[in-house]
């Protein structure tokens, strides 16, 4: 099958590999039919990320049809259309129960990852009952490839751990798909100021349809007098970062009010300053996570039901065997106004 291999930073390639087969009898063997690209590639591919070997499948995100099933699977038969989550979960393990399966003792975020990933025909999802999600009938394909791992990420990193009330000032650093996700989602909580900040003029006003109160571009260096500005000197709510860098981080410390929250999002490679000279008095939180998909019902729900509209964070389409370009176009989104690419596993469609 073809898949799209790493080989260290900088380096990747469309090749031909075997297809993966089932291991363990909680296996499945998932013919993907959509996958995406992720912040989180880009990061692999920078070389922050030193754990993903060279020689692994890329990608944890996507759908499919299940093509084969382990004796132990007992949710899911060959031909059922699944929703991927980024984190495989045994749904056993002490982290599992207590609602941290991105902690999995077996699993956690591995594809794409520790074990080949989902940019490619096949994939196998390990402890396939509790890691993949049946797609409901009459649901929109594309849209649910944002639910594998854009939308629980905004949505538990960015406004579940910074803690949104209503009426709160939100401030989300950077308008890439993850920071567009938590800007959707943190309106399920009526926060009455929402500021959206990036380098990028395209994502700013993609934000500001999206529901920014007000928009910043961060490239004079004076977004942190901005957002001052704008909060009357008090400083935001929640500072939720999302794009993974020190200097945005930054931003998050200076810009956090007293009492707010910080809520990192991003993957970060190097190290960061943290000002506790500055913030030991400040009353603030702050926050890590690696997405733990427990939300991913939830928003399935919300979804069909129409109230969230994931569909609008895809801007380009591509066919699987089109993915180096893919990856040229969600890595130059400026150049190329791109926020999600969807790219389609046409052998998948043409069911060979
Ligand atoms: N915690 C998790 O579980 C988890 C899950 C998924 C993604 N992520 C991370 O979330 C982050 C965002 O993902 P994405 O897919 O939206 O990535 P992306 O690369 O598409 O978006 C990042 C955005 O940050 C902006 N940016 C870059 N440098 C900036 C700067 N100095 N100031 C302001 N804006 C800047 C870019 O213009 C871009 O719009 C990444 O770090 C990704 O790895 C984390
Ligand atoms: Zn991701
Ligand atoms: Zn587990």
């Amino acid at each position: 099958m073809k898949a799209l291999v790493y080989h260290g930073p900088g380096k990747m390639q469309l090749e031909d590999v075997p297809k993966p087969a089932l291991r363990e009898a909680t296996d499945a063997v998932v013919r993907v039919t959509k996958t995406t690209i992720c912040g989180t590639d880009l990061h692999i591919l920078k070389g922050d990320l030193p754990a993903v070997a060279a020689g692994r499948v890329l990608g944890h995100e996507g759908i499919g049809i299940i093509d084969e099933a382990g004796a132990g699977v007992t949710r899911f038969r060959p031909g059922d259309r699944v929703l991927i989550s980024c984190v495989t979960a045994c749904g056993k393990c002490e982290n599992c129960r207590r609602g941290m399966p991105s902690h999995c003792e077996q699993g956690g975020w591995i594809l794409g990852n520790l074990i080949d990933g989902t940019q490619a025909e096949f994939v196998r999802i390990p402890f396939a009952d509790t890691s993949l999600y049946a797609i409901p009938a009459g649901a929109d394909e594309d849209a649910m490839v944002m639910l594998s791992d854009i939308l629980p990420t905004g949505y538990e990193c960015g406004v579940l751990n910074g803690a949104v009330q209503p009426g709160d000032t939100v401030a989300i650093i950077g308008a890439g798909p993850v920071g567009l996700s938590a800007l959707l989602t943190t309106q399920f909580y009526a926060p009455a100021n929402l500021i959206v900040i990036d380098l990028d003029d395209n994502r700013l006003e993609v934000a500001r349809q999206f529901g920014a109160t007000a928009v910043i571009n961060s490239a004079d260096g004076k977004a942190v007098g901005k957002v001052m500005a704008l909060t009357g000197g008090k400083g935001v709510d929640v500072a939720i970062e999302a794009v993974g860098m020190a200097a945005t981080f930054g931003i998050c410390q200076e810009i956090v009010g007293a009492g707010g929250h910080i809520a990192n999002i991003g993957v970060h490679g190097t190290s960061v300053t943290l000002h506790l000279e500055e913030l030991w008095s400040r009353n603030i939180t702050i926050t890590t996570r690696l997405v733990d998909t427990v939300t991913t019902r939830l928003l399935l729900k919300t979804v069909m039901s129409g109230r969230l509209k994931p569909k609008q964070l895809i801007t380009h389409h591509f066919a699987l065997d089109d993915i180096i370009k893919a990856y040229d176009t969600f890595g130059h989104a400026g150049r190329d106004r791109a926020l999600k690419v969807i790219l389609t596993n046409q052998i998948a469609l043409g069911g060979t």
